[in-house]
């Protein structure tokens, strides 16, 4: 059974029905032929299900993730919510609050050997490059990284600085290179965006949850896994 699919909690029923672990199959069982994975990160937090279910499924591995919004506390947050709800996109930042706050609790209620292996930072906009420049001296580079944050057509155009942080043998990963916008797939952002190194998984077809969106695309030095992935899933490679 493939390392994925064999440790995957609950937490992961979005990401498992859109088809995305097809890859990680693939990918995680080729890299941990190489090296143990212990450096994570998710970008966009949220509800934290996605970095409960890492923190699981890799027992040796610190988990990362960066999130814009912030897990208010309790004596601030009424003040803070109120003051938020009256900015430009008020209602949906304070949906965003309560999403992380409900993150927030939900790693506190994990045990000490999940809990204290998870490291968010809070406040960090993902799109601002100094910050991201500064996170990657700061902590290394990761051996996955996976941006599930903002999901806009031109977002992987956007996040292109994130890519030094996997080196020359991590791999990127760009959730819904599609947007849920209609129409969901902009060919001219892959064009500009694609090379050597880039793949492109379209589950378009097969998606059992927000289909128009389910692309997945993935950026790597790592021949190997490029090799692999060519080999076992072309298939499900968008070809223009
Ligand atoms: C789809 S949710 C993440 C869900 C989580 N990865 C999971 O699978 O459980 C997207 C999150 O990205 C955050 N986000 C949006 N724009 C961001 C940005 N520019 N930088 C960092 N986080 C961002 C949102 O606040 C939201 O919590």
């Amino acid at each position: 059974m493939p390392y994925y699919s064999d440790n995957v909690t609950r937490n992961h029923d979005s990401k498992t029905l859109r088809g995305y672990g097809k890859v990680w199959d693939v990918v995680f069982d080729t890299m941990l032929k190489q090296r143990p994975i212990t450096k994570f990160l998710e970008i966009g937090v949220g509800g934290a299900t996605s970095h409960i279910n890492w923190a699981h499924m890799f027992p040796e591995a610190h988990i990362y993730g960066v999130e814009v919004s912030s897990p208010v506390v309790p004596l601030e947050k009424s003040r803070l919510r109120d003051y938020t709800a009256t900015l430009e996109n008020g209602e949906w930042r304070v949906e965003q609050m309560l999403n992380a706050q409900i993150g927030f609790l939900n790693m506190q209620y994990e045990p000490l050997e999940i809990s204290e292996r998870i490291r968010i930072s809070y406040m960090f906009d993902a799109f601002n490059e100094e910050l991201v420049k500064r996170y990657i001296n700061l902590n290394g580079k990761m051996d996955i990284a996976i941006n599930d944050s903002k999901h806009r057509q031109n977002v992987p155009l956007l996040m292109q600085h994130w890519l030094p942080i996997v080196g020359d043998s991590g791999v990127w990963f760009q959730e819904e290179f599609a947007s849920a916008e209609n129409p969901g797939f902009k060919s001219g952002v892959w064009e500009q965006i694609k090379s050597p190194n880039w793949r492109l998984f379209d589950f378009r077809e097969t998606s059992k949850f927000q289909y128009q969106c389910s692309m997945l695309g993935m950026y790597t030095q790592n021949q190997q896994i490029l090799e692999t992935v060519d080999k076992e899933l072309d298939y499900l490679q968008y070809k223009a």
